[in-house]
C-alpha cells in the first residue's frame, strides 16, 4: 500500500486544506480515486444544512469490504490484519492475516445471508473484543446488512430501547465477556432484553466463557455450528469467496447510538463512500500510518473509535490492528507496556482517562518494559490535561513520540481537528489545527461567527466532510433539531472551544448537559430519568463535576420519600436502578439526598447552581433572587459530599 494523499510538511498541509476549501470537489475527487469502485461517482458533492440533505460521492457503487478487505488480499494477503491479544496473557494470542480476514468475513456473510438477513436489515451485534467482532461487523458490510454495534456496559433495558428503534431483526453475541477479573454474562443480557421484544428473529451466539446459558430453540444457534456450515457451503461453490453485494455510496453503513442533552440515545446514520474515505484519509494523515507498522487502539469496538480507528480506517489503509480484549489494569497497570513489548507496537492511540488512571500507578509498572519501538502517541475522547499529557509524553514518548490530541464525535466519523504525527506541531491541551475539508466556526451567544484569533464561543462546522452524520435513525426533524438548527447553515458540536493567537483550537467541553465520562458520553437526563424509576426517588437533578481519572464524575442530588433502609442502603438501591436501566457505566459517583431543588419560579431547575456546588464552589453562585425558595441552596450546600 502506498498512500498519495499522506501529507508529509507543514507546507503541504497548508496546500492541502487550502484546496480543500477552494475547490473540495476535486480535492475529494482525487483522494476517492485510491479507492475500490464499481462505479464511480457522478457527482462529488451535494448538500444543504437546512433539511439536512447531504450526498458524497453521488451515485457511486461500492463494497467497503472490498477497500478492507479484498483489494489487499493479491499482495498483502499473509500480512496481519488484526493481531488479537486476550484478556488474559497466559492465553494463546491470534493473528488473522488478510486472507485469513477474508475468509472468515465470507463465511459470516454466507451464515447471515443462510439466516435470512438481506441488504438493509439491522444487525444488532453485543460481544466482547474478539476478532469475531470484527467478523461480525464487516460480515455485515459485505451483505449490506446495517449493524448496530452496542457496547458491553450498557444494560438489556437500554439494549431493548435500541433494538427496538432500530428495528433490529438479527443479534450476534457472545456466551460472555472476559474484561479484567469480570465475566460479563452477555447472552444472558440479551436474554432479558428480549422478553417482550418481537422483531428480534434469530440470535447468533459465539461461545467465548463457556458460561452456562439458555439457547431458546427455533430463536438462538451457534456462531460455531453456523460458521462450519457456510464453510463447507463455500467450499462446494469452489471458492471461499462470498461476492460482495454492491452497494450505493449513500447506502447506511451502521447505526451507533450516542447520548444527547434530551431523552433517549439516538442513532446515529453514518453512510459508506464518506465514511470510508474519511477514516482511512484522516488514520493516514493523524497517524502518519507507514506500511508495515503496528497500530494499537485501545477502545472498545462498541464506541465510535474502535469502529473507525480499529476496523474501518486501519483496514481500508490495509494496516495492522492490534484488538485488546482486556482492560489497562488487570492482570496490573502494566498491561499497555507490555502489550507494546511485546508486539512491537509503533503508533498507541488511547484515551485521557486511561493515562491518568495509570499514572496514577507512578513508573513502577514501566520497569523493564521496552517501549523504543513507538514513534507515534495518540488521545481521544476528552480534553487532556496539561499534568497527564507531559506525563504520556516523557514517561511513554520519551520525548521522542509526538502526541496528536484528537477531537472529534461519533457524529463526524472521524477524527476533525489535530495535529499530524510530525508534520503539524503538538500544543499542550491543544486539539490544534482543522483536517483538511473541515471548517470550523466559533459562535458567539447572539448567534454570530466570530472572526479572528484570540477567540471563544460554541464549536460549529460550515461545510460538509465525507464522514458527516446523514441522519438520525427514523427520527429526521431529530437529527435536524440537534445538529442544524442552534445555527442557522452550521453543524453545531455541543462542544465549547477557544481559538488562541495562532489559530490552534482547544475544545474546553460540552456546553450542553452531556457528561463526558472516562471518555463515555452520558446525557444528564438520562441518568436523571434512570434515577426517577426508583421506587422511592421523587425528583432528582444530575451535574458533572471534575473527577482526577474519569475526567467528570456523576454528581446527584436526590429527594427521596421512600421508607426502606438508612442512607446507604438507598444510594445502593439507587445505584442498582441506574445500573438495571442504563448499564454500570451511567451509576453516579456521588449521591446526595435534599429536601429541594433550586428551581426557578416557572419550575425550571436551575443547574448552574448545582453544578457550582458540586465543584466545591460555594461562593459565587450568580444570581439567585429568581429561585422560588433561596432557603434550599444553604441546605444543599451544607449537605455537599
Ligand atoms: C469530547 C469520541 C477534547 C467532546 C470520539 C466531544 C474531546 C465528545 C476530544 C464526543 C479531544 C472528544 N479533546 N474533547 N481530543 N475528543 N472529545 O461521540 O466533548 O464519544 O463532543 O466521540 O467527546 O464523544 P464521542
Amino acid at each position: 500500500m502506498s498512500y498519495p494523499y499522506q501529507i508529509k510538511s507543514a507546507d503541504e498541509y497548508k496546500a492541502a486544506y487550502k484546496k480543500s476549501v477552494d475547490n473540495p470537489e476535486e480535492f475529494w475527487a482525487e483522494i476517492a480515486e485510491n479507492f475500490l469502485w464499481r462505479k464511480k461517482w457522478d457527482k462529488v458533492l451535494e448538500w444543504n444544512f437546512k433539511e439536512p440533505k447531504i450526498e458524497w460521492f453521488k451515485n457511486a457503487k461500492l463494497n467497503i469490504t472490498e477497500n478492507c478487505i479484498d483489494r489487499h488480499l493479491k499482495e498483502h494477503g499473509d500480512e496481519p490484519a488484526i493481531i488479537w491479544e486476550p484478556n488474559n496473557p497466559e492465553e494463546r494470542t491470534r493473528t488473522v492475516t488478510y486472507k485469513r480476514l477474508h475468509k472468515r468475513v465470507c463465511q459470516f456473510a454466507q451464515v447471515l445471508k443462510n439466516n435470512g438477513v438481506k441488504k438493509g436489515d439491522r444487525v444488532c451485534i453485543y460481544m466482547g473484543m474478539v476478532p469475531e467482532l470484527a467478523y461480525a461487523v464487516l460480515g455485515c458490510a459485505r451483505i449490506g446488512a446495517i449493524h448496530s454495534v452496542i457496547f458491553g456496559g450498557f444494560s438489556a433495558q437500554s439494549i431493548a430501547d435500541r433494538l427496538e428503534d432500530a428495528k433490529a431483526e438479527y443479534i450476534v453475541t457472545c456466551d460472555g465477556a472476559y474484561r479484567g477479573g469480570k465475566d460479563i454474562p452477555l447472552k444472558s443480557i440479551i436474554d432479558d432484553a428480549l422478553i417482550g421484544n418481537k422483531t428480534v428473529k434469530k440470535v447468533i451466539v459465539y461461545t467465548r466463557t463457556r458460561t452456562a446459558v439458555s439457547m431458546l430453540k427455533g430463536r438462538d444457534i451457534w456462531w460455531e455450528d453456523e460458521m462450519d456450515f457456510a464453510e463447507t457451503q463455500l467450499e462446494k461453490n469452489g471458492s471461499i469467496d462470498f461476492p460482495a453485494e454492491e452497494m450505493d455510496a449513500e447506502d447506511p453503513l451502521f447505526i451507533l447510538y450516542t447520548s444527547g442533552s434530551t431523552g433517549k440515545p439516538k442513532g446515529v446514520v453514518h453512510t459508506i463512500a464518506g465514511y470510508m474515505v474519511w477514516t482511512t484519509y484522516t488514520f493516514v494523515n493523524v497517524f502518519q500510518y507507514q506500511p508495515g507498522q503496528v497500530y494499537f487502539c485501545t477502545a472498545d469496538i462498541g464506541w465510535i473509535t474502535g469502529h473507525s480507528y480499529i476496523v474501518y480506517g486501519p483496514l481500508c489503509a490495509g494496516a495492522t490492528s492490534m484488538m485488546f480484549e482486556g482492560v489497562p489494569t488487570w492482570p496490573d497497570a502494566g498491561r499497555f507496556w507490555d502489550i507494546t513489548d511485546k508486539y512491537k507496537v509503533n503508533i498507541l492511540y488511547t484515551a485521557p482517562t486511561a493515562i491518568r488512571s495509570l499514572m496514577s500507578y507512578g513508573t513502577a509498572p514501566l520497569q523493564n518494559k521496552d517501549l523504543s519501538s513507538l514513534k507515534v502517541l495518540g488521545t481521544v475522547g476528552e480534553p487532556i490535561n496539561e499534568e497527564a499529557w507531559h506525563w504520556y509524553d516523557e514517561n511513554i514518548g520519551k520525548k521522542k513520540c509526538p502526541i496528536v490530541d484528537t477531537w472529534w464525535q461519533t457524529e463526524t466519523a472521524g477524527i476533525l481537528i489535530s495535529n499530524l504525527a510530525g508534520v503539524t506541531p503538538a500544543k499542550p491541551t491543544f486539539a490544534t489545527l482543522p483536517l483538511p475539508g473541515v471548517q470550523p466556526a466559533l459562535m458567539d451567544e447572539k448567534g454570530n461567527e466570530l472572526e479572528g484569533n484570540n477567540v471563544s464561543g460554541n464549536l460549529c462546522i460550515k461545510f460538509p466532510w465525507p464522514g458527516i452524520l446523514r441522519t438520525t435513525y427514523g427520527d429526521h426533524e431529530r437529527c435536524k433539531q440537534t445538529y442544524f438548527s442552534s445555527y442557522e447553515n452550521y453543524y453545531f458540536t455541543g462542544d465549547g472551544c477557544l481559538r488562541d493567537a495562532e489559530g490552534n483550537y482547544r475544545i474546553t467541553g460540552r456546553v450542553d448537559d452531556v457528561l463526558n465520562v472516562s471518555g463515555h458520553r452520558i446525557g444528564t437526563a438520562e441518568v436523571e430519568n434512570a434515577i426517577n424509576m426508583h421506587a422511592g426517588v421523587v425528583e432528582s437533578a444530575v451535574v458533572g463535576f471534575p473527577h482526577d481519572i474519569k475526567g467528570q464524575g456523576i454528581y446527584a442530588y436526590v429527594i427521596f420519600n421512600g421508607k426502606h433502609g438508612d442512607e446507604e442502603q438507598r444510594r445502593q438501591d439507587i445505584l442498582q436502578t441506574v445500573s438495571r436501566i442504563i448499564g454500570p457505566i451511567a451509576k453516579p459517583d456521588k449521591i446526595q439526598f435534599v429536601n429541594g431543588l433550586p428551581k426557578t419560579r416557572s419550575g425550571k431547575i436551575m443547574r448552574r447552581i448545582l453544578r457550582k456546588i458540586a465543584e466545591g464552589e460555594m461562593q459565587n453562585l450568580g444570581d439567585t433572587t429568581t429561585l422560588l425558595d433561596p432557603g434550599v441552596v444553604e441546605e444543599i450546600k451544607s449537605g455537599k459530599l
